[in-house]
Parts: C-alpha cells; sequence; structure tokens
C-alpha cells in the first residue's frame, strides 16, 4: 500500500515520563503510566512519491521547518526499517493545540507511526508500534494504546534499550474521566526536549524524583487494578507536582505553571474539601488535567470553568489506542 491514514489521540501520564538516558532512542529514565483520552484526535495520511523530498502538511498548510524536520527524522526511521528510500507526502491534522502541553506530540507520532509503517509495507505488532512511535516523541509510545497504558523504561543502551522500551495495556476497574482546563493554548516556549535535558542535567531534586517515581509506579498499579480513584488521584498528583519540583530546582529554574494554572489547583484542592474526588496533573505547559469519576466530571468541568483564566474546558473519558482508518 502506499497510502495509508491512521488517527490516534493524545495520553495523559499519571506516572511522568520526565528524562532520558539514551537521546537519539528516547529511552527514558523511568517508567511511565498514562490513561489515553477519547478527544484532541490526531489524523495523518501518509503518501509515498516516486521522486521529489518529504513534504509534510499541518492542519492543511505547509508545516513550519522544525515540524517537518521531525517527521522527516522519524520517516528515515521507516524507510530505514522497511529498506525503502522512497520520499513521502504527510498530511496531519490535530485537533489540538499543537505543542501546548496537551500531548500534542503523543497523538501525532502515534498516528505518523501507524500510518507510515502501513504505507511503507511493515507488518509491525503493537508492541513493535510502540517501540517505533517512541522514536518519534517518548510519549507516543503510550498513545499506541487504549486506556490505560504503561510505557516501560527498559533497560540498557542502544539495541537492547530499544528492544525493551514498549508500551503495553494495563488494568484498570476506574470508572474514570479527565477534565482538561485549557488555560493557555499557546505553544510553549521550553520544548520537552530541552527541558527534560536541563532538568537531568542541573537538577538537585531529579534523582530523588527518579527514585520515588519507581515505588509511585507499583503502588498506581495496584490502586488502578483496585479501581480505587483516591489512591490514583493522590499518586498521579503528586508525581506530577514532583516532576515540576524538579524542573524548578534546575539551574537556570523552569516553570511551566502560570497563575492560572496554580488557580486551577487550588479549585481542585476545593472540590476535594467539598466531598468530590479530584486530582490534577500538569505536563510541559500550563495547562491543567483532572481525574475524577465519570459521574463527577460534569461538576468538575463546571468548577473548573468558572476559575479565572481557564478559557475553555474538555471532559474526557478513556479513549481508544491508533487505528488505521
Ligand atoms: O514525549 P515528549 O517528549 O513530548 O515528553 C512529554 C513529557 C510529559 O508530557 C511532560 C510527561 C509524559 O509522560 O507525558
Amino acid at each position: 500500500m502506499t497510502n495509508s491514514t491512521a488517527v490516534a489521540h493524545p495520553n495523559i501520564a499519571l506516572i511522568k515520563y520526565w528524562g532520558k538516558r539514551d537521546e537519539a532512542l528516547h529511552l527514558p529514565t523511568t517508567t511511565s503510566l498514562s490513561m489515553t483520552l477519547d478527544v484532541f484526535p490526531t489524523e495523518t495520511t501518509v503518501t509515498l512519491l516516486d521522486a521529489g523530498e518529504d513534504a509534510t502538511t499541518l492542519n492543511g498548510a505547509a508545516a513550519p521547518g522544525p515540524f517537518a524536520d521531525k517527521v522527516s527524522g522519524f520517516l528515515d526511521v521507516v524507510r530505514t526499517l522497511a529498506g525503502d528510500d522512497r520520499r513521502a507526502r504527510v498530511d496531519t491534522v490535530n485537533s489540538v493545540p499543537t505543542a501546548a502541553g496537551l500531548a500534542s506530540s503523543a497523538s501525532g507520532f502515534a498516528a505518523l507511526a501507524l500510518a507510515a509503517s502501513n504505507a511503507y509495507g511493515l507488518d509491525l505488532d503493537r508492541r513493535a508500534l510502540s517501540r517505533l512511535a517512541r522514536r518519534g516523541s517518548g510519549s507516543a509510545s503510550r498513545s499506541v494504546f487504549g486506556g490505560f497504558a504503561v510505557w516501560y523504561r527498559g533497560e540498557g543502551t542502544g539495541a537492547e534499550g530499544d528492544l525493551s522500551s514498549y508500551a503495553e495495556p494495563v488494568d484498570s476497574a476506574l470508572d474514570a474521566a479527565m477534565v482538561v482546563a485549557v488555560v493557555d493554548a499557546r505553544e510553549k516556549t521550553v520544548s520537552s526536549r530541552t527541558a527534560m535535558r536541563s532538568t537531568v542535567a542541573t537538577s538537585p531534586l531529579y534523582r530523588p524524583w527518579v527514585d520515588s517515581s519507581a515505588l509511585d509506579l507499583v503502588a498506581i498499579r495496584q490502586a488502578l487494578a483496585d479501581g480505587d480513584l483516591v489512591t490514583v488521584g493522590e499518586i498521579a498528583e503528586s508525581n506530577a507536582l514532583g516532576m515540576h519540583a524538579t524542573m524548578l530546582g534546575a539551574r537556570p529554574p523552569i516553570r511551566y505553571l502560570a497563575p492560572a494554572s496554580v488557580a486551577v489547583l487550588d479549585r481542585v484542592q476545593q472540590l476535594r474539601s467539598d466531598g468530590i474526588a479530584a486530582y490534577a496533573t500538569m505536563d510541559a505547559g500550563p495547562n491543567v488535567k483532572v481525574l475524577c469519576a465519570r459521574g463527577d466530571a460534569a461538576d468538575v468541568d463546571a468548577a473548573l470553568s468558572e476559575v479565572a483564566g481557564v478559557t475553555s474546558t474538555r471532559i474526557a473519558r478513556p479513549g481508544e489506542g491508533v487505528q488505521a482508518r
């Protein structure tokens, strides 16, 4: 097949990926765990060309240079695997604001991994597909799967690390929702790649967070299997704020939290005081995602939409893994 389309959704980590031990292969320092959402899909079509150069569009217009370069770099990985050096046209439509800490790189590279591997005739199982998606953006490995997914750090570097670092689904008995509170949908000023590198190199708080993350992972898997929202939420919120603490400890400091993000965190705490189990998590941007029970999602959404500085909200539920169209 020379033309293939795939759709993927973002995922939001409850146990974060922050820091690489192998930059080239995107091998992480820690194992992470996430929920794939049912909103903000990315749809990507890859068409092989008989001549010319790679050409990438984003939302119907020529993609910015750095975006197109990342896509071509990823296609090189696929071309090497397939033994086929044809160039390709890549058309991507993102319904989530790009690069605003709303996981557009996760849905983007998961969709590209499936569309490109199908277009180039690779027949990859889901594990191999998650390893391939990882090469585009680490968190994309998890968007290959629906529901909750764990991405193993794996062991070693180079080929050994590449083989052992993949994602897979995890059991969950939670009836969960996630409310996304957008406070700023503009593109972030520091990329997660740069911020991770600087945190690992300079933050004295990084190692302790890595150590506590390993314990968080074991405990959250058990709580997910038990359907224990309170424990899942408490661990997720601590893990996320701990990640942001490692960045605040970097030199110079990196701060993604905006005043409105802090206002949302306060509101979430207030919801808990009012008896609603709601827990916040944040990524490489100022937007806040709030985990809660499905039955509480409308109330949480109403509360967050009234916080000063919140420009929009969206209720998400666990969504599907990447699919061919
Ligand atoms: O996959 P990247 O390079 O966009 O890194 C994303 C890292 C976080 O979103 C901050 C955390 C995570 O695990 O998704």
